[in-house]
C-alpha cells in the first residue's frame, strides 16, 4: 500500500493518502482546503487517481477539502450518515466497507467527540491500522463539548470499540500538537490518561472540567465543512 502522512501546519491536522500500488486507486482521508495544491500534484506526481475523499467528522478547526477535491478528481467524497452533510456524494455507516483497489476500509462509528465521529480501519498486510480522527488522540482524546459531543458515548467508543483491538494496532489520529505522529494500541492503553478512568461518568466529569476555549475556526468552518467546503 502506499501510505503518506500529511500535515496542515495552521491547524495541526492530519491528512492520509492511501492509494493500492496495482490499480493507482486512491483515498484521503480529512484533507485540508488551504492544501488543495499540494494534494494535486503529489496525486500527479505519485500517478495515484482519487477515487474517494472522506472526513471523520464534521471539523470545527479547518475547513475540508472534499468540496475541491471532488470539482478538480471527480472523486467521491463521503461523511458519515449522521453529518448534516448537504453535498456529499454518498454516506457511509457503522460496519461499512469502502474498497480502494485492493485496499478495504471499514468503517467504525465511534461517536462522543461529535455525533458523527467515525474510525477507519485498514489491513495492510500483517498490520491493522486505525484513523482514529479525533476520537483517541495520542495521550490524549478529542474534546466533547461542542457539535453534539457526549463523554458518555466517547467513552463507549474508546473502551468498547477502539480498546478491543489487540495491542500492535497501529493508531493514526487526526491531529497532534506535538508532532507525534503514530502510537499503537497497547502505548495508549498504558499511557493514555484519558484511558484510565474506570467508569463513564468519571471521564465525563473530568471532560466537564476541561473549559477549553472554542477553536478560532469553528464559526467559519462548521458551516463551509456541511458544504463541503465550498461555501
Ligand atoms: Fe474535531
Amino acid at each position: 500500500m502506499i501510505f503518506r502522512q500529511l500535515f496542515d501546519r495552521s491547524s495541526s491536522t492530519y491528512t492520509y493518502l492511501l492509494a493500492d500500488e496495482s490499480s493507482r486507486e486512491a483515498l484521503f482521508i480529512d484533507p485540508v482546503i488551504d492544501n488543495i495544491n499540494d494534494y494535486l500534484l503529489l496525486l500527479e506526481q505519485l500517478e495515484l487517481r482519487l477515487v474517494i475523499a472522506i472526513d471523520t467528522h464534521t471539523h470545527a478547526d479547518h475547513v475540508t477539502a472534499l468540496g475541491k477535491l471532488r470539482d478538480a478528481t471527480g472523486c467521491i467524497t463521503m461523511f458519515g450518515k449522521q453529518a448534516q452533510s448537504t453535498c456529499a456524494t454518498a454516506a457511509f455507516g457503522d460496519g461499512d466497507l469502502l474498497q480502494v483497489g485492493d485496499i478495504a476500509v471499514q468503517c467504525l462509528y465511534t461517536p462522543g467527540h461529535t455525533d458523527d465521529s467515525y474510525t477507519f480501519a485498514v489491513e495492510d498486510g500483517n498490520r491493522t491500522l486505525l484513523f482514529t480522527g479525533d476520537t483517541l488522540l495520542i495521550r490524549g482524546s478529542g474534546r466533547t463539548d461542542f457539535q453534539n459531543g457526549n463523554a458518555i458515548d466517547q467513552f463507549a467508543s474508546l473502551h468498547q470499540k477502539l480498546l478491543s483491538y489487540p495491542d500492535d494496532v497501529v493508531v493514526f489520529p487526526g491531529h497532534d500538537y506535538r508532532g507525534w505522529t503514530q502510537s499503537t494500541i497497547g502505548e495508549e492503553r498504558k499511557y493514555n490518561p484519558r484511558l484510565q478512568f474506570d467508569k463513564a461518568e468519571a471521564y465525563a466529569a473530568f471532560m466537564a472540567k476541561l473549559d477549553l476555549p472554542n477553536p478560532k475556526l469553528m464559526d467559519i468552518a462548521v458551516p463551509a465543512n456541511r458544504a463541503c467546503g465550498n461555501s
